[in-house]
C-alpha cells in the first residue's frame, strides 16, 4: 500500500517496526548520544514494554542497537517503563526506571551498564536489590512512576522526583539518596497543582536567565530559574512552568501562579507527549526529546506495522526577551540534511489569495518564513476580534480582518488535502493585537480512518519591532512548526492520500479580508537521515 508506505518518515527517529512511546534515559557517553525508548518488540500497539536502544553521533542519524532491558524479573515483568539516566563525575551511570510488577504495582528500579568501557553501553545489569523504591503510604500503587535524572545538593545528596497524584491533585514527590540503592522520601512535595490529575514523566531542570547556555541538572544559584514539566495523563499533554527552586525546603514555586504546571504553558500545542531533557556536556546545551504518537487508528497502525516517531531533538533555553517562556529550537545538526535552498523574497500575498511554489517534491522540507504587514494598515483596522482561538476560529478557512495567513503544507494541487500552518491576528477592544499561531489538520487527509483532525495552537508573544516568523520541519507524516524563534511549537501528524510523492506541494495563503501580507521564505529540500542497524565497520 503506497499510501501507508509513504507515511514513514525520512529524518525522524523511528524503530524499523512496531510500537514506540516515551524517550528514556537520554545521555551523551563517550561520543555517542544514547536514546532508549519505550518499545513493544512484538506489535504496533502498546504492550510488553521493553527499552529499545539507539545511538547517534549527531542526534539525526541513528543506529539501532539490541534491546537494553526486557521484562524479566518479578519487579518489572509487566513492563520496563519510563526512566532517566544520571552520570556521576566519577564516571558511573545510574539508570532509574519504573517497573510494573507481577501485581502491577509501580516501583522504581536501578540499572547500570555492565561495562563502562563500552561506548555503546550494550549490556545492562539490573540491581539485585530491586526494587529500590516502592509506593509510599498514601500513594496509589498505580500512580507512582517515571523517575527523573538525579541532581546533587550542596551537601552531597542526590535527589530525584517521581510523579504521582493525590485525589485529583498532581504532585511531584522527592527522594533522597547517596548511593542510588537506598532512598528516603522527603516530607512534603516539590510541587502540587490541584485538578491536574496524574503527573507522568516529570522533568525538572535549571535554565540560565542570561547567556543562552544550557545547564547541567545540578546547577543552582543566582541567575537561574527552574523548569518543572509534567505530562498530564488525563490530557496526554506536556505542560511546563518557569519558577524558583528553593534548596532548603525542596520546593519549587512558579513565577506566575496563573500559569502553573498543567494550567499554563505547553511545550507543544500539537501531538507531543512524555518528553524528557538531558544535558549535552560536550556542546553545553540542554536537549529536549518528545514522543510524537499517531492520530490514525490502531488497526491502520497494525497494517502499517509501526507506530510513533520521536521529535527532532530541540535545544531549550530561557527566553530572556519575554522572560516568561522557554525557547525550543531544532538542534543545529538537522541543518546538515539541508540540500538545495530556494529563496523567495518579498512575495506579496493579497487578501484572499493562494500562491503556489514550484519547488519540486515538497515532502521533506525545512522552511523559514517571515511575514510583514504594513503597520499603518494594522493600526487602521478597527474590527475587534475578541473571542478568537485556534480551535474554535474556523481554522484556515475562517476569515477575519487580520488573518489567517501562512503556509499550506503537504497540499495536493487541487487543495483538497492541505495542512495550513498560520498566524491569526486578533484585535481586542482596546486595539491591542493578540497573535495566534495555529496548525489546521481538518483537511489534512481524505482517508476515512483518521478521526482526530484538530486545529491546534495558542497565542504567541510578539514583541515591539519583531517580524512574524515561523520555521517548519516537514517530513512525510509529521510537521513540526516553531513560531517566533521557538516561543510556541506545534507538531502535527498527518495522513495524506493525495498529497503524497510528487503530488505533495507547498503554497502560501492569506485568508484575511483586510490585509495584504509580504512573505520572505527560505526553503530547503531535506535529505533523508540514515537510521539503520549498527555494524562494526560504521
Ligand atoms: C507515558 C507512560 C509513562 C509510563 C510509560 C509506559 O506515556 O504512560 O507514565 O512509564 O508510558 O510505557
Amino acid at each position: 500500500n503506497a499510501m501507508l508506505t509513504w507515511q514513514r518518515t525520512a529524518y525522524h527517529f523511528q524503530p524499523a517496526k512496531n510500537w514506540m512511546n516515551d524517550p528514556n534515559g537520554p545521555m551523551l557517553y563517550k561520543g555517542w548520544y544514547h536514546l532508549f525508548y519505550q518499545y513493544n518488540p512484538d506489535s504496533a500497539v502498546w504492550g510488553n514494554i521493553t527499552w529499545g536502544h539507539t545511538i547517534s553521533k549527531d542526534l539525526i542519524h541513528w543506529f539501532y542497537l539490541p534491546l537494553a532491558m526486557v521484562p524479566d524479573h518479578w519487579y518489572d515483568i509487566n513492563g520496563v517503563w519510563t526512566g532517566s539516566a544520571t552520570m556521576l563525575s566519577n564516571g558511573s551511570i545510574f539508570v532509574l526506571y519504573t517497573g510494573s510488577t507481577e501485581e502491577s504495582v509501580q516501583v522504581q528500579n536501578l540499572a547500570y551498564p555492565a561495562n563502562l568501557s563500552d561506548p555503546l553501553l550494550l549490556d545492562w545489569v539490573k540491581y539485585p536489590g530491586n526494587p529500590v523504591i516502592v509506593p509510599p503510604p498514601g500513594i496509589g500503587v498505580k500512580n507512582f512512576r517515571d523517575p527523573t535524572t538525579a541532581w546533587l545538593t550542596p551537601n552531597d545528596n542526590w535527589l530525584i522526583t517521581v510523579g504521582s497524584k493525590v485525589n485529583t491533585t498532581g504532585i511531584a514527590l522527592v527522594f533522597n539518596t547517596t548511593d542510588f540503592t537506598s532512598y528516603d522520601l522527603i516530607q512534603g512535595v516539590l510541587h502540587a497543582v490541584p485538578g491536574t490529575g496524574m503527573w507522568e514523566c516529570v522533568d525538572f531542570y535549571p535554565v540560565a536567565t542570561i547567556g543562552g547556555i544550557g545547564l547541567d541538572t545540578s546547577v543552582n544559584g543566582p541567575g537561574i530559574k527552574h523548569v518543572l514539566k509534567a505530562s498530564l495523563d488525563d490530557l496526554k499533554k506536556d505542560f511546563y512552568a518557569l519558577g524558583t527552586y528553593e534548596e532548603d525546603t525542596n520546593t519549587w514555586t512558579p513565577d506566575n501562579p496563573e500559569e502553573d504546571v498543567g494550567i499554563g504553558l505547553r511545550y507543544d500545542y500539537g501531538k507531543y507527549y512524555a518528553s524528557k531533557t538531558f544535558y549535552d556536556q560536550d556542546k553545553k546545551r540542554r536537549i529536549l526529546l518528545g514522543w510524537v504518537g499517531e492520530t490514525d487508528c490502531n488497526i491502520t497502525d497494525l497494517e502499517k506495522g509501526w507506530a510513533s516517531v520521536q521529535s527532532i531533538p530541540r535545544v531549550v533555553v530561557f527566553d530572556n526577551k519575554t522572560g516568561s517562556n522557554i525557547l525550543q529550537w531544532p538542534v543545529v545538526e538537522v541543518e546538515s540534511l539541508r540540500e538545495n535552498s530556494l529563496e523567495f523574497d518579498q512575495v506579496v500575498v493579497d487578501a484572499g489569495s493562494v500562491v503556489p511554489f514550484e519547488i519540486g517534491k515538497a515532502t521533506q522540507l525545512d522552511i523559514t518564513a517571515e511575514f510583514e504587514i504594513e503597520k499603518e494598515v494594522l493600526e487602521r483596522t478597527i474590527e475587534a476580534d475578541v473571542g478568537y482561538n485556534c480551535t474554535t476560529g474556523g481554522g484556515a478557512a475562517g476569515r477575519g480582518a487580520l488573518g489567517p495567513f501562512g503556509l499550506l503544507v503537504i497540499a495536493d494541487e487541487s487543495l483538497s488535502e492541505q495542512t495550513p500552518v498560520f498566524f491569526y491576528l486578533a484585535k481586542d477592544i482596546d486595539g491591542n493585537i493578540n497573535t495566534f499561531f495555529c496548525s489546521d489538520e481538518s483537511r489534512s487527509s481524505e482517508a476515512n480512518d483518521v478521526f482526530v483532525k484538530q486545529v491546534y495552537g495558542s497565542t504567541v508573544p510578539v514583541l515591539d519591532g519583531e517580524t512574524l516568523s515561523m520555521r517548519l520541519l516537514v517530513d512525510h507524516s509529521i510537521i513540526e512548526s516553531f513560531a517566533q524563534g521557538g516561543r510556541r511549537v506545534i507538531t502535527s501528524r498527518i495522513y495524506p492520500t493525495l498529497a503524497i510523492y510528487s503530488g505533495a506541494k507547498l503554497f502560501l495563503f492569506n485568508n484575511a479580508t483586510g490585509i495584504n501580507i509580504t512573505a520572505s521564505l527560505k526553503i530547503w529540500q531535506m535529505n533523508s537521515a540514515f537510521i539503520r542497524p549498527y555494524s562494526e565497520d560504521q
